[in-house]
């Protein structure tokens, strides 16, 4: 990867989903936006940035958008553990975001005795410049297709289980019922849930910068696989893989 004007910037939620991260870095330099930690540094020369977003979307919108005007990042990756949404899937296999979606943005049904199903996704509205004016934006948030490739080369080597391009689900809500998950998965196609990737997707689309969500299980309900803490050093490892195969 050339080292010349790339800086790529990589988030986590927790300590645990960035600490290996920071411990790679050379020459680390800690900064403070906000109450939103910042860890700037090089892993094998590349320039990289380590946001430590917090958890949930609001704290990923507010800690991307910070980063964004702060470092300039060329591309930004949202990594980190996740809950299983495919009964394929188990912990420590890995999904590439293809797409993200905001799935606490949804239109029910109107009528007086609820059925949680009947659901349609919206979207978000974001302001335009160019319309001057708010105007919806996709549903689905794509993942760029260079980080993506990048991504699915390193995955040949990943020896911990399957890596799948897919679809993840985000938003503040920890999903343990069974009939909702694969609810989820029939109607929307979402391979995982998490509670940062769209949000941050988001504003990488509205700040025109290539983007991609790496996401591990560490905990599925399908196989009764409760939150393994150690799946995020695992994803973390692989997240540096892709960018030092990085062409941007
Ligand atoms: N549902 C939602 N978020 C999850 N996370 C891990 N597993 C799940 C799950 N099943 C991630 C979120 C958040 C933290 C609680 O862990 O992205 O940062």
């Amino acid at each position: 990867m050339s080292t010349s004007d790339t800086k790529v910037m990589i988030e986590g939620a927790m300590n645990l989903e960035t600490e290996f991260l920071i411990a790679s870095l050379q020459q680390p330099r800690e900064h403070m936006l906000g109450s939103w930690r910042f860890v700037e540094g090089q892993y094998h020369d590349i320039p990289l940035v380590i946001a430590v977003t917090s958890v949930g979307m609001s704290n990923a919108a507010a800690a991307t958008a910070l980063g964004i005007e702060q470092f300039h990042p060329t591309a930004i990756i949202s990594q980190g553990t996740a809950g299983g949404h495919d009964p394929a899937l188990k912990a420590y296999d890995i999904v590439l975001g293809q797409q993200s979606f905001d799935a606490s943005s949804y239109r029910t049904a109107k009528e007086k005795t609820a059925d949680w199903s009947h659901m349609e996704l919206m979207g978000t509205y974001a302001y335009s410049p160019a319309d001057g004016t708010f105007i919806p934006q996709a549903v689905h948030y794509p993942g760029d297709s260079s980080l993506l490739n990048t991504a699915h080369m390193v995955s040949r080597i990943y020896t911990r289980g399957q890596v799948i391009a897919g679809t993840i689900a985000s938003c503040n809500t920890w999903n343990r019922q069974i009939e909702r998950i694969q609810y989820l998965h029939d109607n929307f196609n979402s391979s995982c849930e998490d509670m940062e990737t769209a949000s941050a997707a988001l504003v990488c689309h509205q700040y025109n910068i290539p983007f991609l969500g790496i996401r591990i299980l560490s905990n599925t309900e399908f196989n009764d696989e409760d939150f393994q803490p150690e799946t995020a050093q695992v994803c973390q490892q692989f997240v540096l893989n892709v960018v030092q195969h990085l062409t941007l």
